[in-house]
């Protein structure tokens, strides 16, 4: 059975008060109707059609990788005005699941279960039963069957008490879609074309409609303004750090924490507050992670500690590694297992091999590190002439001392000793100790300036 997904997505969003249209305000990391699009994949859809209106270029420039369909609708007249505006592109046959791009977090298992109860009826419906109704279409029931939604301005105080209020998401058979749609009215108190009356003509058709319930109230949530944007980021967030805590996450605080992206977790890993983890990340067994750190992108093997406001971006770490506090570790990153890597420290595109380590304020850029070579305080690779980046290459058990400027392209030889303070331009052999330096010089018995009274 063929799946098509409708989401709509004109609107204009103007409680946002932002020059972004509401479906591209990003939740956890991505734009709402990002959200959306992944959910009609993860069904496997055979076609999402998106409708737009508002800043239609910007939202069709996000999407361009995505394989969607765009329908305008250049004036919103109404949520089945919208729907009826996919109708020359609509397949007859199969069901289409209409969705909205400022609902994010519907899930495909709560969308599968709505297909499932659409498919002897020929029309289903989400629906919820909340506490704050105003605003909604209201779910009139007779004899417990569905027969019609009332929207809130057009309720009439006895229909306003009903608590079982229209999400705005259906599942209906295209052909009813194709008969339905153009017979929609706008006479009503909005003057719009509501997509809720077709709800009446399949009942006025004799059919049933189907409902169900999300299994979790925020699914059907839709996001209006910054406030209701914020609380929907919490509550995911929240649901977020449930899960990996399920599958053995300890935190400080899970309500200070933000997933934005994906992340797969080993046991006993240990995340303090205010984490932040993008893209997507691996993290092994018994990994720490302190206070305010921020990973992207990033592979950490198990047994490493990751201390306090340290930063990982498309980084590769092994086991046993000690990173920060205060660490940057840039893309292309690969740190081999038992390095240590301190304070103030910066490594960009560079491996450092078992057991390096550097442990404070060094920029490490474009290098090679031999195992167990020692970065003194303040070493820096000097990897760009103004023009191009070049490599430097330590190699195995190295010294280097401290406040010494690596001038790249260089290369430094196993068991080398760079004396603190150097300026090393040329290459240095094996085992040999290189130092540049100027000659000490002394004045005995100095004064130092008196100040004048
Ligand atoms: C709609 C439902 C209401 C339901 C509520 C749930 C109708 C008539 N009413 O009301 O029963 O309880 O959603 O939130 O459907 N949109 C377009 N083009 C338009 C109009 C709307 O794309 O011409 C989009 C909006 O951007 C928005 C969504 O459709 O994403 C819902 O529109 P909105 O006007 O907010 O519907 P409600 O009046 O809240
Ligand atoms: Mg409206």
């Amino acid at each position: 059975m063929s799946t098509t997904v409708i989401i709509l997505a004109a609107g204009k969003g103007t409680r946002m008060r932002s020059q972004l249209p509401k479906v591209l305000q990003p939740l956890a990391g991505k734009p709402l109707l990002g959200h959306v699009i992944q959910t009609a994949k993860q069904l496997q859809a055979q076609r999402i059609i998106t409708i737009f209106g508002h800043g239609g270029s910007t939202v069709q420039e996000t999407f361009k990788q995505e394989k969607i369909e765009w329908v305008e609708q250049a004036e919103q007249l109404g949520t089945g005005h919208a729907v009826q505006m996919t109708l020359p592109v609509l397949p007859h046959d199969g069901f289409s699941l209409i969705l909205y791009g400022d609902v994010p977090l519907v899930t495909s298992e709560t969308l599968e279960k709505l297909l499932e109860a659409s498919q002897n009826t020929g029309i289903g419906m989400i629906t919820l039963n909340v506490v704050n109704t105003t605003g909604y279409g209201r779910i009139v029931r007779k004899n417990q069957k569905v027969q019609a939604i009332v929207e809130h301005k057009d309720a009439s105080e006895e229909q306003r008490q009903i608590t079982e209020i229209n999400t705005g998401i259906y599942c209906v058979e295209n052909r009813k879609l194709h008969e339905w749609l153009p017979k929609l009215s706008n006479a009503n108190s909005q003057g719009e074309y509501y997509l809720t009356d077709i709800v009446a003509m399949a009942v006025a058709d004799g059919l049933e409609i189907a409902s169900i319930q999300p299994a979790l109230d925020f699914e059907v949530e839709g996001i209006n303004d910054r406030i209701q944007l914020a609380s929907l980021e919490r509550a995911f967030q929240q649901q977020q750090a449930f899960n990996l805590m399920r599958n053995g996450v300890a935190f400080a605080d899970p309500a200070r924490f933000d997933l934005r992206g994906s992340v797969t977790t080993g046991q006993d890993v240990y995340i303090d507050i205010n984490v932040i983890l993008e893209g997507h990340c691996e993290i092994g067994s018994n990994v720490e992670i302190g206070a305010g750190c921020i990973l992207k992108d990033a592979r950490i093997a198990s047994n490493t500690k990751i201390q306090p406001y340290s930063v990982i971006d498309h980084a590769i770490v092994g086991e046993k590694v000690i990173i920060g506090p205060f660490a940057r570790l840039r893309p292309g990153t690969e740190l081999a297992d038992e390095v240590h890597i301190g304070n103030f420290v910066e490594v960009k595109n560079s491996r450092l091999e078992k057991g390096v380590k550097a442990n404070h304020f060094t920029y490490l850029g474009d290098s090679e590190v031999g195992a167990t070579s020692n970065i003194g305080a303040g070493t820096i690779t000097c990897n760009y002439d103004g023009v191009n980046k070049h490599k430097t290459i330590i190699g195995e058990s190295a010294f280097i001392g401290s406040n010494s400027s690596l001038v790249a392209p260089l290369s430094i030889g196993k068991g080398a000793t760079i004396g603190a303070g150097s300026v090393i331009t040329r290459d240095v052999p094996e085992n040999t100790l290189a130092f540049e330096r100027s000659q000490q010089i002394e004045k005995a018995n100095y004064q130092r300036p008196q100040k004048t009274k």
